[in-house]
């Protein structure tokens, strides 16, 4: 039985590594993209404070993933702008919400980080 689970967790440690390159794809598609996407709830000053805490880990998991475009210190910068303006609206902070609005730009990001 330890066996196995040790398996399993060897499994799913080779998996998480194995699947880097798809952290910052997995993360756009669950948090980002839908129409009621954490992102898009924290925009318009909707999202809980556990959403604001979903969206802060999917933001630092990408922002230690490399893009497919684009410079790493630049991206770890931008996506650090896009932790602190969340740190902000989660602490109700008043200028949260234009931070994250600027930070959370979908086309001003993927033009600079987004491959084809
Ligand atoms: C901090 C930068 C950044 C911001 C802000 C951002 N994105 Fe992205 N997004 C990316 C990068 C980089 C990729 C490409 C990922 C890759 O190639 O590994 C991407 C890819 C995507 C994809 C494609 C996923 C796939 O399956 O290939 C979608 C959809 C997406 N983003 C939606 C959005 C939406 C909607 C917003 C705005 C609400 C947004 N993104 C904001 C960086 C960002």
């Amino acid at each position: 039985m330890k066996k196995i689970a040790l398996t399993l967790l060897l499994v799913v440690a080779s998996l998480g590594s194995a699947s880097a390159d798809s952290t910052i794809k997995d993360v756009m598609k669950k948090d980002f993209k839908p129409e009621d996407a954490i992102a898009k709830k924290v925009g318009k000053g909707e999202a809980t404070p556990a959403e604001i805490d979903t969206l802060m880990k999917g933001v630092a998991a990408i922002s230690a993933a490399t893009p497919s475009k684009g410079d790493k210190a630049a991206w770890v910068e931008k996506t650090k702008a896009l932790s602190a303006a969340l740190a902000k609206v989660k602490a109700k902070d008043a200028s949260g919400a234009s931070d994250f609005k600027k930070a959370v730009n979908c086309k001003a990001c993927h033009d600079v980080f987004k491959g084809k």
